[in-house]
């Protein structure tokens, strides 16, 4: 009988340049460079290239991709038509799946059902690399247009003239973008903006090996970032310490639940047995946003929901993951707790596309296998003789 590995877990299912995670050191890199350095020195749009190119961009490079990049942002008037028919209480991530989805009618890209030849850099297939463009673009559009008009406000125009986080602050709120906000959402998103082989870049190469075109890849990657387990997480972890409201309250809540066997979101983690080094990095920004502009009333909560988690099954190899601090972060910043996660998209998506090129250029359709657990030749019974 065939082996069954649960979840895949530990299974590679294709070989990939793109990002490293060591789960026992904590480390993360994009291209061999510490994610540590990028939030440093790198901006969203330079993380961006280097994920999708495979290097650092010159000074003539990057001016190209930031020009495609900031004049790609519009979106077509019927894509908001149709965001307007969606209902005002639905979630967000469905909102940009469908949106996404829709996109690629607007833009055919469809892939010759012969394929891409092994070797070839799709990159430099004009095609594709306006599908890139246009994907990383207009996400934020997206998001932006359906959280203002869902609270009956009219979409506010993307400006030219403003870099990625800047540009989706000004059209979340159409007023003028802090820099300190900016730098902090800039750094988030390089922190989101890949992570090897997760769920949803997974779900995004299984829809790709088809040689779907790829609005369709990433909206499919989307849908699976919508579940708790995966980026939905950093909402709930919010949630949760808004339930539990003081630092008193944290240690009887958080035993009551590790007691119940029910998972704190925010926690644990399929490839890190130690701290997420994003996790570090978003604390050490939730630090330098409420020294300088306050403190965010449920901060110390959830040092303290760290404290215990560590505690109580830090030797386990539970500790706080990317979902922990981004909450904190994002609420401080103003912005509502469900765009968290398009937030996340938002970031990814960059990732996803990085993984998609590398996908193409050695195209293997997705079929596993399964362990079959059934029967075998069951008499068909007629309708009356059915219990
Ligand atoms: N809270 C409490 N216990 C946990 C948690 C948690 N969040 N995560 C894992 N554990 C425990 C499990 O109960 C299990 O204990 P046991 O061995 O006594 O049965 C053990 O740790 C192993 O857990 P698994 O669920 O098998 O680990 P897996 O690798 O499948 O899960 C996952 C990883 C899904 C992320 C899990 O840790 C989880 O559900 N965390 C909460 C949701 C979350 O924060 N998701 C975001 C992850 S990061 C991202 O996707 C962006």
């Amino acid at each position: 009988m065939e082996k069954l590995v649960p979840g895949l877990e530990g299974v590679p299912i294709m070989e990939s340049e793109v990002g490293f995670i060591d789960g026992q050191k904590g480390i993360l890199e994009y291209r061999g460079i510490p994610i540590e350095v990028l939030a440093e020195k790198s901006s969203y749009e330079e993380v961006s290239y280097l994920l999708l190119w495979g290097k650092l961009p010159t000074r003539e490079e990057m001016a190209k991709f930031d020009h495609d990049l900031r004049t790609h942002r519009r979106v077509k008037y019927r894509i908001i038509d149709l965001m307007k028919c969606l209902p005002e209480n639905g979630h967000p991530m469905d909102a940009l799946q469908a949106a996404v989805a829709a996109l690629g009618m607007f833009y055919p890209a469809k892939l010759e059902a012969s394929g891409v030849p092994p070797g070839t850099n799709i990159l430099t297939m004009e095609q594709h690399y306006w599908s890139i463009i246009r994907l990383i673009a207009k996400l934020p559009t997206i998001v932006a247009a359906f959280e203002r008009m869902r609270h009956g406000d009219e979409p506010v125009r993307p400006r030219d003239d403003l870099a990625h986080a800047a540009n989706f602050l000004w059209m979340l709120t159409g007023e003028e973008p802090d820099p300190l906000d900016v730098h902090i959402l800039d750094v988030c998103l390089m922190l989101h903006a890949e992570h090897t082989m997760n769920a949803s870049t997974f779900s995004g190469l299984v829809v790709g090996s088809t040689l779907a075109d790829p609005y369709t890849m990433v909206s499919s990657a989307i849908g699976a970032l919508t579940g708790p387990l995966h980026g939905g997480a950093n909402e709930q972890a919010l949630r949760m310490f808004r339930e539990i409201k003081t630092v008193e309250n944290v240690r009887p809540y958080i035993k009551g639940k590790l007691e119940r066997k029910e998972k704190i979101m925010g926690v644990g983690h399929r490839v890190y047995k130690v701290k997420d080094p994003r996790a570090t990095a978003l604390q050490g920004l939730a630090r330098h946003l409420f020294d300088a502009k306050g403190e965010h009333p449920l901060y110390k909560v959830a040092q303290e929901v760290e404290q215990v988690i560590n505690e109580h099954v830090g030797a386990k190899g539970i500790a706080s993951n990317v979902d922990f601090y981004s909450g904190v972060v994002y609420d401080k910043l103003g912005i509502h707790i469900d765009q968290f996660t398009p937030i996340f998209a938002i970031a990814r998506v960059a990732g996803w596309l990085a993984h998609w090129v590398e996908e193409l250029r050695n195209n293997r359709i997705f079929r596993p296998d399964q362990v079959y657990t059934g029967t075998h030749d069951v008499a068909y019974a007629s309708i009356e003789q059915r219990q």
